[in-house]
């Protein structure tokens, strides 16, 4: 039953380094059904604010520095959605980071958009590089008629890219930039975190308040930052993609959550940064194990790294990222947010408690003791490496989401257009597209990732290896 696995799960002793960022510590209520109400009389709409939920969305919009915020019960995920419906009219052009999240693609395949991709670099540590503002500047003169450019900032691994001066080029072609920072609703509020791309020059921001901060699952906020993205589509999109049964329970979180930040926020965000400070620092010495840093990557790779996501690389080991989150979890009892080949990675918030961050640092040592520091995981970070290659399109991804389809093996696919969007979960960015053509170097990868035992989601069925196609298309 799930409310007792959950309860039972609460009360386990498994310190959460994972997300929702309030890490079950109690906000503001111990009853949520007292709260739950819809849109009765002295309450208000938000579909069409007016009063109380007006008042919090404009509070929420000076935390950040926006012109207009709008409150998000559907996450990021309808953001996602309704900043590029307003942005960029059904059958347009959508200059965007390949590894962007589902919901971009989303948006993509409901409005019947075109794609153009920014493929930034794999880098050694297996985790891809932010998006340069030579490449959008380079592609907005190569290409014709891009009618936004949307990007991932920060990336599920913490990566930043340069947003004023991405914000300068893309402005300069007369285009909004949409940026999904689902993973930065902390930026901008303390010096120890980036700057909110809403105070950098982007137009429309999107950001996933449970992720990081102490919010209940599923909120978000979208920022509107300037007229080029008008409000009336936000809104109209918004009224379409977010539920008509808004939760006030979920709000009222919300608007705590941002009272608490604008109250207490200085403190608290000075004591995390400390805390993460001494862990960065204690891990420092560890020789196998290493929790990656700014300095880890050069100036073309990354622009900057968000201190809030603690990634365990596993480069220099005998182990795969999935062994040390196994054994984080069955031996000291630390749940990780994720893992991949190469790393595992750890989400922290202002609501981790020192106890937190002393248990992971301790689980590190010692398993860093206990590894052996011959054989490295070189196989996985060039797999990685050879996954994100750039595959030729025989459609776009809006296409052959509606072309007719069939399952084939992986050995009759080769020169077949993929009808499945293929990625490594998490963080999602795919490495086939529906409409990309499966060469052999696509199956061969597929075969690794599954030798491997990497999480290869979004084919037809790995187990037996077999993947979507679009129908009768020999190409
Ligand atoms: C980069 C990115 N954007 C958007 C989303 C969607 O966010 P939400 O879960 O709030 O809908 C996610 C979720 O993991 C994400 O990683």
């Amino acid at each position: 039953m799930l409310d007792i696995t959950l309860l039972e799960y609460a009360d386990s002793g498994i310190y959460p380094f994972h997300m929702p960022g309030h890490k079950r510590r109690p906000m503001f209520i111990d009853n949520p059904y007292r709260m739950d109400i819809t849109e009765i009389d002295g309450f208000d709409n938000l579909h069409a604010p007016q009063g109380i939920l007006k008042e919090a969305q404009m509070r929420a919009a000076a935390l950040y520095g926006a012109e207009r915020s709008y409150y998000l019960v559907n996450g990021s995920t309808c953001g996602n959605l309704a900043a590029i419906s307003a942005a960029v009219k059904p059958g347009g052009r959508l200059l965007m980071a390949r590894g962007a999240h589902k919901s971009v693609y989303h948006a993509v395949c409901l409005r019947g958009i075109s794609t153009v991709y920014l493929q930034p670099q794999m880098t050694e540590f297996g985790i891809l590089g932010a998006v340069d503002a030579q490449e959008v500047a380079r592609a907005l003169l190569e290409e014709e008629n891009i009618d936004a450019v949307l990007l991932t900032s920060p990336t599920y691994e913490g990566v930043v890219s340069d947003i004023a001066s991405i914000a300068d080029v893309v402005h300069a072609h007369g285009i909004p930039l949409l940026v999904d920072e689902a993973h930065g609703a902390h930026f901008g509020l303390h010096p120890a975190f980036p700057e909110t791309a809403a105070r950098l020059g982007a137009d429309v921001v999107v950001q996933s308040m449970h992720k990081v901060l102490p919010s209940l699952t599923q909120t978000a906020l979208l920022h509107l930052c300037s007229a080029r993205v008008e409000p009336k589509q936000i809104e109209r999109y918004l009224g379409m993609y977010q539920t008509s049964s808004p939760s006030y329970v979920l709000m009222a979180g919300m608007e705590r959550c941002i009272r608490f930040l604008r109250e207490e926020g200085e403190a608290r965000f000075s004591r995390y940064r400390n805390r993460l400070m001494e862990f960065y620092e204690k891990a420092e010495g560890l020789s196998g194990l290493h929790v990656m840093r700014r300095e880890d990557f050069t100036a073309e790779e990354i622009y900057d790294l968000d201190l809030s996501k603690i990634v365990i690389s596993v480069k220099n080991t005998n182990i795969s990222g999935e062994t040390l989150y196994r054994k984080l979890l069955k031996t000291y009892r630390l749940q990780m947010e994720m893992a991949s080949g190469a790393f595992a990675l750890g989400m922290t918030s202002i609501m981790d408690t020192q106890e937190g961050f002393d248990r992971l640092c301790e689980a590190l040592w010692e398993i860093d003791g206990s590894l052996s520091h011959a054989a490295c995981n070189n196989d996985v970070n060039d797999l990685l490496r050879r996954l994100y290659r750039p595959k030729k399109k025989a459609y776009e991804p809006a296409e052959a989401f509606n072309l007719p389809t069939e399952e084939v093996s992986f050995d009759a696919a080769v020169g077949r257009a993929s009808a499945d969007m293929a990625y490594l979960y998490p963080p999602g960015a795919p490495m086939l597209l529906p409409g990309e053509i499966i060469d052999a170097d696509v199956i061969k990868n597929m075969r690794s990732c599954k030798k491997m035992q990497l999480n290869l989601q979004g084919i037809a069925d790995i187990t037996n290896e077999r993947v979507n196609v679009v129908k009768s298309q020999i190409l």
